[in-house]
């Protein structure tokens, strides 16, 4: 009598165990509090940087990848897509200090005016931001004075980011089609 009691105590405490470890594990959403996963204040960020859109020469960071039959008749470039790794730097010059990449496509997505389409990650390198990336996706007029992208997410320190971007161009150049854009970033984000 003893050892089955004995039994079926050790029989309820792995059922209970069972159920308790399947409930837990199959958890598919919970709520949770911002400071169980570390989160504090959210902050603002403005970033100021330069984006390097080199085209030209034996090494461009700014390839095509893809046309339509229709893009080389286009005004406006309508169908290109275009891949890059272009470098991100402190100053205007490319040799001042290197920031990160803008790393993704943009596709000319207008066939009325020069409008990309703008699908990149920011990654940076520099300092306490080393690794930290920051996700656009917004409509670039690069003949217009200003152009604002939004900024949709992030990851590291930029965890839960959201804001824009304001891109301006620095210089571009005719002959070869490289161009170097003035960014400021503002981003919320903890
Ligand atoms: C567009 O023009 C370029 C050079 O002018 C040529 O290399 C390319 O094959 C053309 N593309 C199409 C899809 O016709
Ligand atoms: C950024 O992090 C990478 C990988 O951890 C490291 O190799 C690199 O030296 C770091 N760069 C800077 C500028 O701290």
């Amino acid at each position: 009598m003893a050892v089955c009691i004995a039994k079926l105590v050790v029989f309820s405490l792995l059922f209970m165990s069972t159920v308790f470890v399947s409930a837990n594990s199959h958890t598919f959403a919970r709520s949770l509090l911002p400071r169980e996963i570390g989160l504090k204040e959210e902050k603002l960020s403005h970033l100021h940087f330069y984006f390097h859109d080199i085209v030209s020469g034996p090494n461009p960071t700014a390839v095509r990848v893809a046309e339509a039959k229709m893009t080389n008749t286009s005004a406006t470039g309508f169908g290109a897509v275009v891949m890059i790794d272009d470098l991100l730097t402190e100053g205007p010059d490319m040799s001042s200090k290197e920031v990160g990449r803008a790393q993704g496509i943009y596709a000319l997505a207008s066939q009325n005016d020069v409008g990309l389409l703008m699908v990149q990650n920011y990654v940076f390198t520099e300092g306490k931001y080393n690794g930290s990336t920051l996700s656009v996706l917004g409509r670039n007029a690069v003949l217009s004075g200003v152009r604002e992208l939004a900024i949709v997410g992030g990851s590291g320190l930029f965890r839960f980011a959201r804001g824009y971007a304001r891109a301006k161009t620095h210089t571009f150049d005719l002959k070869t089609g490289d161009a170097c854009v003035e960014y400021d970033v503002y981003v919320f984000h903890y």
